[in-house]
């Protein structure tokens, strides 16, 4: 018995922090700071508990119908994972031979490099360019070169929160030879989505993913699910544990999937919480790249130290998120919360600018 020595040798993903406190200003991992619609709550208080001598639907069924109703297209065409994560963990096995590579953008989510790790493929990061045209043309020979054969286009990104046009992303998949998985964790929260990519008839390599652990503030039920061609929809079914999402999580998912009110209302006050936040960054002399997400990605003013301020709230129980490293080390990720958790965090901000000076 032994270990694969490409797993001996893995450097392996590392989620956000999760304290045991309620008393935490938890800003770190893109969580919705509402809670979940509350007929969830009525769906929890009065499911059967018989019915959990019985597996799961291993289709799906009725939240498979209601995702394709919502989207316009037919059940055939979606797939539901334990968390958008599962479906990224079986799109690295599924589309990618082992000598060919998984490509992303760079910086981007860090799980996708592990994905590849974990699946002995070299991962590809594609970094900025001058506009997203260009980045587009540099990611599709980017893909000949290091024989990409999936593609994870998160839109908008993550951690920087920009927002690149569907047309974009439709030209390069219109020119790319392997899958391109459009990972749209965040586009309730921003102007566009790529939808229409994947539920077109005439699509054949676009992926659309989606989660309800942001904007319908299920992160705790693991529930994501994504719409594409059926060929590679099928593809999914055939590497997936037989009864990956639980019988609670289909019910949960299905009712606030359907509480649409609910959901825009919630999506609505984030949305305009980040526009202040962004504003009060900016007035106090921080970077911050426009976010089309639920999160901002931001620089402290020069003198001051990205990873320091991360330490420093940490020590006043507020938490955001630090990414070491040459790209992403000068910047905090910080996740938007109530309008009352960012006025604590600007005011621990306030109150660390005035000692520096003084
Ligand atoms: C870009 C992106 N994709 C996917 C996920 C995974 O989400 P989940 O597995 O909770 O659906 C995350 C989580 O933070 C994310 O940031």
């Amino acid at each position: 018995m032994r270990t694969a020595s490409h797993i001996l040798r893995l450097e392996p993903y590392t989620p956000g922090e999760q304290p045991a406190s309620r008393r935490v200003v938890k800003l770190n991992t893109n969580e919705s700071p509402y809670p979940p619609s509350p007929k969830c709550a009525a769906v929890l208080s009065s499911f059967n508990l018989d019915d959990l001598r019985r597996y799961p639907d291993p289709n799906f069924t009725a939240l498979t119908k209601a995702i394709a109703d919502k989207n316009g297209t037919t059940p055939d065409r979606v797939f539901v994972g334990n968390g958008s994560a599962e479906i990224l963990a079986l799109a690295s096995h599924v589309f990618v031979e082992n000598d060919e590579s998984i490509g992303s953008l760079d910086p981007s989510y860090t799980l996708y490099k592990a994905l590849a790790a974990i699946h002995d493929v070299k991962w590809v990061g594609v970094g900025r360019a001058a506009d997203d045209a260009q980045r587009a043309r540099s990611a599709l020979a980017e893909c000949r070169r290091s024989n990409i054969s999936l593609f994870l286009w998160t839109n908008p990104n993550a951690p920087t929160g920009e927002f690149v046009e569907p047309e974009t992303i439709a030209a390069f998949a219109g020119k790319f030879k392997g899958v391109v998985l459009v990972d749209e964790a965040y586009a309730d929260f921003a102007r566009g989505n790529c939808m229409s990519l994947a539920t077109a008839k005439r699509n054949r390599n676009v992926i659309v993913m989606r989660t309800f652990s942001k904007s319908y503030s299920l992160a705790g039920l693991r529930v994501g699910y994504c719409i594409g061609p059926k060929d590679l929809i099928k593809a999914l079914y055939k590497t997936k544990p037989s009864y990956n999402v639980d019988a609670v999580a289909q019910a949960v998912a299905l009712t606030a999937l359907k509480d649409g009110a609910y959901h825009r209302k919630t999506v609505a006050k984030v949305i305009k919480t980040r526009a202040a936040f962004e504003k009060a960054l900016a007035k106090r002399g921080w970077d911050v790249i426009k976010s089309e997400a639920n999160f901002v990605f931001t620089k402290p003013p020069t003198g001051d130290a990205a990873n320091d301020i991360f330490s420093y709230l940490r020590d006043r129980n507020i938490l955001v998120r630090y990414f070491p490293g040459p790209i992403t080390g000068d910047w905090l990720r910080i996740t938007i919360g109530t309008d009352g958790q960012m006025k604590t965090l600007l005011a621990a901000l306030d109150d660390r600018f005035k000692k520096l000076k003084g």
